[in-house]
């Protein structure tokens, strides 16, 4: 028995993990059992390793530090919850994931696309998600709902030319495999995103039967 790995990615203020929430809602009711968490974290440790990459520092953090930190908490969380998850046939409904470093250490720092696939292999092995949902919109329309949530952490703390990068990053990822990725438009209404996901709630539920 595998379950299905699915992951929630796109830029800040996407309304992730509302629809995330959402969506594990609509499978439980249907009897599928769902396991909810997120990236970076997901563990204590990798919560702890979550803490250190978003909150803001003195000291600048190189850009290679940034990427092995990332990995170094995937790490934890793919040994500690994923995988064993995955085992018992769940759903994982995983908000951000290796997606997201492609597009922010990749797209946003610049970082090479063969060092990262490179790590993604070391970490992961052949695992891959089985289906991404990119919930994307406009950089000014995430900035500002970021924004209106409070302080900004080391991320949100970049320029839109960062943004763009990483918005580009997702979209390129998701045109290249269009199998793997559905890509949604989060500037729409939460209504009309839901009802989006409403859509795509047989091909999973299909995907889920196996
Ligand atoms: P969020 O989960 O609240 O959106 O914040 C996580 C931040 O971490 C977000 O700005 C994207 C960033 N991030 C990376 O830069 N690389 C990664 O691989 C992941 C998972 C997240």
């Amino acid at each position: 028995m595998t379950g299905l790995f699915i992951t929630l990615e796109g830029p800040e203020g996407a309304g992730k993990s509302t629809n995330r929430d959402y969506l594990a809602e609509r499978l439980r009711e249907r009897g599928v059992e769902v396991l909810l968490s997120r990236e970076p974290g997901g563990t204590p440790l990798a919560e702890r390793i979550r803490e250190l990459l978003l909150t803001p520092s003195d000291e600048p953090m190189a850009v290679d530090t940034e990427l092995l930190l990332v990995f170094a908490a995937r790490a934890q969380h793919l040994q500690q919850v994923i995988r064993p998850a995955l085992a018992r046939g769940c759903v994982v409904l995983c908000d951000r994931f290796t997606d997201a470093t492609y597009a922010y250490q990749g797209g946003g720092r610049g970082l090479p696309i063969e060092r990262i696939a490179q790590l993604e292999q070391f970490v992961q092995g052949e695992l891959r998600p089985d289906l991404t949902l990119i919930f994307d919109l406009p950089i000014e329309v995430g900035l500002a709902r970021a924004a209106a949530r409070g302080r900004l952490d080391r991320f949100e703390q970049e320029g839109r030319g960062f943004f763009d990068a990483v918005r580009h990053a997702y979209l390129q990822r998701a045109a290249q495999a269009p199998q793997r990725y559905h890509v949604l438009n989060a500037a729409q209404t939460l209504e009309q995103v839901q009802a989006d996901l409403d859509a795509l709630l047989p091909r999973l539920l299909e995907a889920c039967r196996g």
